[in-house]
């Protein structure tokens, strides 16, 4: 996939903007937005097959878990990612004098969930780097022998580390502890296999990556974990049993136990639509072209003489790449001005360039700072 337009077809926002913004939210794919309105249309016009739509939703299942490595069973659909992280934080069982490892640098959706289990008397260690960083030695030498969790996202938001979750995975386990994984800077963008990784649970959103809306998500949990956890809320759609009376709570044998109710159907024909697309792409293909367009940028971002804050080694990063520059809120105003869709962040701003995106447009981006 060399310099290649073809995309901007399928993200109409391409037209008039420079869309580097995937960290925040993708650009809706055109697919995505007909397959929304095509639920919308059935819903509308025909008496409503529930049945069809709870069918879809286990296609969708198990393409996501194909996506992710995982096994159908393994997945959960929440809201979004906060959901799904809160979902596993309030059941995983936590003794006094338990802990769990969190990093300071973490968005406040992956921090605000661990930091609400003091108020059960978990001790929550928030582990700290030097400069704005999340170094994997600093969360590993908060692990000990009490430590029930460590929670980390595969991307930070902030810096555009990607954190070596493989090794990580191995220090926890090695501890009892588990790895819980925040993947929705990561999935999508770049390949990343549950199993392989030894990830115990992970939370993703669908609005980034996943290019699709907010609303739907979902939450992988390892089979056998799933099984020894019990579910805060219940419904009828969490458990085994299909019959309206029962008085007794068999939950799911595996992560649909931390579903309940009717689901965001209208989201999950969209995001079975997003996810066709991510395939008809090739997720190995967008991770190439990331890395080229990242590497481009950040050579671009160096001759101009800009500090780029994101890892230089594409093993230590994926497609977000955060720059310092002065006042970073007039620059973001100046940049949108100039028709340029990216964030502000603390000291810079965030470029997270996509496969709809080509080398051009990130030369258009260096000649505008
Ligand atoms: C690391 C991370 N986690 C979570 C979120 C969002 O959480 P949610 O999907 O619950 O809105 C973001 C960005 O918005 C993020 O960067």
């Amino acid at each position: 996939m060399n310099e290649n337009r073809s995309w901007h077809g399928e993200f109409p926002v391409t037209r008039d903007w420079v869309y580097l913004d995937l960290a925040n939210k993708a650009p809706l794919p055109r697919r995505v937005k007909t397959a929304w309105e095509g639920f919308l249309n059935e819903m509308h016009e025909t008496p409503g097959p529930k049945e069809a739509w709870k069918n879809r939703l286990e296609v969708l299942r198990h393409k996501i878990a194909t996506l992710i490595g995982a096994r159908s069973g393994e997945i959960a659909f929440t809201k979004n990612t906060s959901e799904a992280l809160n979902i596993i934080a309030q059941c995983i069982p936590m003794a006094p004098g338990d802990n769990l490892v969190v990093h300071a640098r973490e968005h406040p959706n992956n921090l605000h969930t661990w930091l609400h289990l003091r108020s059960k008397g978990v001790d929550v260690r928030v582990v700290e780097s030097p400069g704005d960083d999340v170094r994997l030695e600093d969360i590993s030498s908060a692990i000990d022998l009490s430590t029930r969790l460590v929670a980390v996202s595969a991307v930070s938001y902030c810096t555009g580390r990607k954190l070596d979750l493989k090794t990580l995975a191995g220090l926890c386990h090695a501890q009892n502890a588990l790895l819980i994984v925040d993947g929705v800077q990561a999935v999508g963008t770049v390949r990343l296999n549950v199993a392989d990784l030894g990830i115990d649970a992970m939370a993703c959103g669908s609005q980034k990556g996943l290019l699709c809306t907010h609303g739907i998500g979902f939450l992988y949990c390892r089979e056998d974990l799933a099984r020894d956890l019990t579910p805060v809320y219940a419904a009828r759609s969490s458990l085994a049993s299909h019959d309206f009376a029962t008085t007794h709570l068999d939950f799911l044998p595996d992560a649909r136990r931390f579903e309940h109710g009717n689901l965001n159907y209208g989201g999950a024909y969209a995001l079975d639509a997003a996810i066709d697309l991510i395939a008809d792409v090739g997720l190995s293909a967008i991770e190439t072209r990331v890395k080229e367009l990242t590497d481009h940028l950040i050579g671009l971002l160096e001759a101009r003489g800009l500090p780029v804050i994101t890892p230089r080694t594409w093993e230590d990063r994926a497609g977000i790449v955060v720059f310092g520059v002065d006042h970073p809120l007039r620059v973001h105003a100046d940049l949108t001005a100039k028709k340029f869709v990216l964030s502000a962040v603390e000291g810079g701003i965030r470029a997270v360039p996509h496969f709809y995106n080509n080398e051009s447009e990130l030369e258009a981006l260096a000649a505008a700072l």
